[in-house]
């Protein structure tokens, strides 16, 4: 089979940091400036279809079946065009993606959709499916999209090009569950707010100190199979990230009122007793970690608070999924 007849196809989850990655230690390679853990679930889903052929003046790229142009489209280019180096091939290709989820909203959409696209370009293109090599294309396009090759756990270590998977106990199984809180894309690119966090806000390096050892005590109770260990730690890493670009100049704030309603609502949760800790990312949405026993009262809860409009109950996912035709 020649290289420009193979169609790649891969499937690849979003993953939510309980460790987050803020800041990058190299912008032009994209290295994250402190290390990260993740969770990838199985409800928010990302589907790539990648053909290089001959017939194409330039790359085509379509998300659920519109065509996308601008500087979205120029980062999937950038992919294609590593993976075209490395294939030592010149043709363009027809990039087709489906997210079965809002994009751009704090969803993590660019984590699954630059996962599921590194792996199907890199089939496309002959290369040998390597979760590893495709985990460090994705890392350069989206550093978290890096931990959505793995499924369950994952980490992205300090100074490392990949992810790798990080395994818990199996009987350990929390479930997340995402409180959509607004719609509408994100004000602010992860990108640009890290940057503007970087140079202007006097936590930052506060920060850079403090994250490297939040992140080794969760690896450990992750390890240890401990909800009410890890809790406590993923809501520390989330209010450390958010207070850094509160403190830059000027904010970058991602907060709405539903948002401060919903962590509310995690934090009575607690003091009945229930283990349920908050995280947000780069957008206004509130992610509630909790027990598999505990959800249907978590639901509940979350469904009672004001501006909260939908919930996505989430387990761990799988691995990114490749196939070839
Ligand atoms: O990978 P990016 O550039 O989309 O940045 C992700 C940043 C956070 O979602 C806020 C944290 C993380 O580790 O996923």
């Amino acid at each position: 089979m020649t290289p420009s007849s193979r169609t790649g196809h891969a499937t690849a989850h979003a993953n939510i940091a309980l460790a987050k990655y803020w800041g990058k230690a190299d912008i032009e390679l994209n290295m994250p400036a402190v290390p990260s853990l993740s969770l990838t679930l199985d409800a928010l889903r990302t589907e790539t279809k990648v053909c290089f052929t001959g017939s194409l003046a330039s790359d085509e790229v379509s998300l659920d079946d519109q065509p996308i142009s601008g500087r979205p489209k120029q980062r999937i280019i950038e992919l294609l065009d590593r993976v075209r180096a490395e294939a030592r091939i010149q043709s363009h290709a027809r990039v087709q993606s489906r997210n079965n989820f809002p994009t751009a909203a704090g969803l993590a959409s660019s984590a699954s959709g630059f996962a599921a696209l590194a792996s199907a370009a890199r089939v496309a293109a002959g290369l040998p499916h390597d979760p590893a090599k495709a985990s460090s294309m994705a890392r350069r396009s989206s550093a978290s999209a890096a931990r959505s090759l793995f499924g369950g756990f994952a980490v992205l270590p300090l100074n490392e090009e990949s992810a790798q998977p990080l395994i818990a106990p199996p009987s350990f199984r929390p479930a997340l569950i995402v409180a959509v809180t607004a719609s509408g894309p994100k004000a602010i690119g992860s990108t640009e707010a890290m940057e503007h966090t970087r140079k202007t806000s006097p936590y930052y390096q506060a920060w850079l100190d403090s994250s490297p050892g939040l992140y080794q005590a969760m690896i450990d109770a992750v390890e240890g199979g401990a909800l009410e260990v890890l809790g406590p730690l993923v809501e520390q890493s989330c209010l450390m990230m958010h207070a850094s670009m509160l403190a830059a100049a000027p904010a970058v704030a991602y907060w709405r009122p539903a948002s401060v309603s919903a962590m509310q609502t995690v934090r009575n949760l607690r003091s009945e007793g229930i283990p349920a800790f908050f995280t947000m990312d780069a957008g206004p949405h509130v992610k509630v970690l909790t027990s598999e026993d505990h959800v249907p009262v978590v639901e509940a809860a979350l469904n009672r608070t004001d501006g909260v409009s939908r919930l996505i109950t989430c387990r761990a996912g799988p691995d990114a999924s490749v196939e070839v035709e």
